[in-house]
């Protein structure tokens, strides 16, 4: 089986890492080649990424770089194209739904070539993020869909999506966790940044948090009160130092003095960030998913989430964007409220091994 695999932006490292490991254990019946799109292109959005997750070098790299929504999509769709028409491939395997994930699908799909989505069928229902566009159009040109969680299923049979192609596997991303937790315990982040006590771990990115001047001023108006009782550590995505800069907030924040802003981090330096944080501020998709997993209160800085398994079961809550309703659920996790909550099914650590047993059960076809 010849299967292409498509990564692109940070996120995507973490759910392909544990996969390619598992083709390995079946040399003669994969062969699996790597392609990066070059969606995110620093060094510290991916190459330290590949370097801690011990991801081969890709096969292929694209280099499409950043750009508006149809630039990107639609670079990678004819760097895709030239690929799979000079290679010919079994299957395509995409993961997540960031911009990489929905072009790499619907040009296999065009030409006729199985594809494969893990992180299937999750569901915000907020058609203005970008993401669920992407979400929805991969599912719908998707031969197998691999779901990390029950709702998934239930959203992909409500669009109409046959049961033979929904597979309940669990979570590669809580793969990637498990197998690196141990060694996110030498990362000496703690020590760099001189943290000696409680700390918030804070991430930003979603264009509806930053983009946003209003929305992104009453955000950092709650940070700036928290900032007041507790350690930040916040790591500044590009796009929000863009926006900081923008808005002309950049140097007011470096006056903050209980506020660490530093450079995006490593995988490793994040998971140390957040099993140590006394509470997590976000709007990522995977920290919420990772913070259920290692039971830290993880407070969720949009108004959905497609991942709701995290609040029913995990240690997740939607606080949205308003100071008062932030820096309320933050003292009350801080008076030691924060929701325990328990790790859900299948994730395990053995997803992938789940995905690469049904492909060997369910050969793809063309
Ligand atoms: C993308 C994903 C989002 C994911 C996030 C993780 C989409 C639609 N969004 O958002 O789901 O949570 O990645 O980081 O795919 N930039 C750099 N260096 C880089 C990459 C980006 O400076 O290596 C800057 C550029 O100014 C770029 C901006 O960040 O225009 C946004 O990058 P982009 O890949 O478009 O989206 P993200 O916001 O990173």
């Amino acid at each position: 089986m010849r299967i292409v695999n498509v990564v692109g932006a940070r996120p995507n490292f973490m759910k392909i890492a544990p996969l390619i490991q598992e083709y390995r254990k079946h040399p003669t019946e994969f062969e699996p080649a790597l392609v990066h799109t070059g969606q995110h292109y620093d060094d510290n959005m991916s190459k330290l990424f590949f370097e801690q997750l011990h991801l081969p070098k890709p096969d292929v790299h694209l280099g499409v770089g950043s750009g508006t929504h149809s630039e990107q999509t639609a670079k990678i769709m004819i760097e895709m194209e030239r690929l799979l028409l000079s290679a010919p491939a079994d299957l395509v395997v995409v993961v997540g739904d960031v911009n990489s994930t929905m072009p790499a699908a619907i040009v296999a799909a065009k030409l006729c070539i199985p594809v494969a989505h893990v992180e299937a069928g999750l569901r915000s229902f907020d058609r203005t993020m970008p993401e669920e566009i992407n979400r929805l159009v991969t599912d719908a040109v998707s031969d197998y869909c691999f779901t990390t969680s029950p709702d998934a299923d239930e959203n992909l049979l409500r669009e109409g999506v046959p049961a033979e192609k929904i597979f309940f596997v669990g979570n590669v991303m809580i793969d990637t966790l498990l197998g690196l937790k141990e060694a996110s315990r030498q990362s000496d982040i703690g020590r760099r940044l001189g943290l000696n006590g409680e700390f918030g771990f804070v991430t930003l990115h979603r264009p509806s948090n930053v983009d946003l001047k209003e929305t992104f001023e009453e955000i950092l108006s709650a940070l700036d009160a928290l900032q007041r009782e507790l350690p930040l550590v916040f790591p500044v995505h590009p796009r929000t130092v863009n926006r900081l800069k923008q808005f002309g907030h950049w140097d007011e924040l470096q006056g903050w003095p209980n506020l660490k802003l530093v450079e995006p981090v490593g995988y490793l330096d994040s998971v140390w960030l957040m099993s140590n944080a006394k509470v997590v501020l976000t709007d990522s998709g995977g920290m919420q998913e990772e913070t259920t997993v290692l039971g830290i209160p993880c407070l969720t800085i949009r108004e959905n989430t497609e991942r709701p398994i995290t609040i029913s079961e995990g240690t997740n809550t939607l606080v949205g964007t308003n100071r008062e309703k932030i820096v309320s659920e933050a003292n009350r996790v801080l008076a030691g409220h924060g929701k325990k909550g328990r790790v859900p099914k299948f994730w395990d650590g053995k997803a992938a091994e789940r995905i690469v047993n049904c492909l060997l059960e369910h050969r793809p076809k063309k």
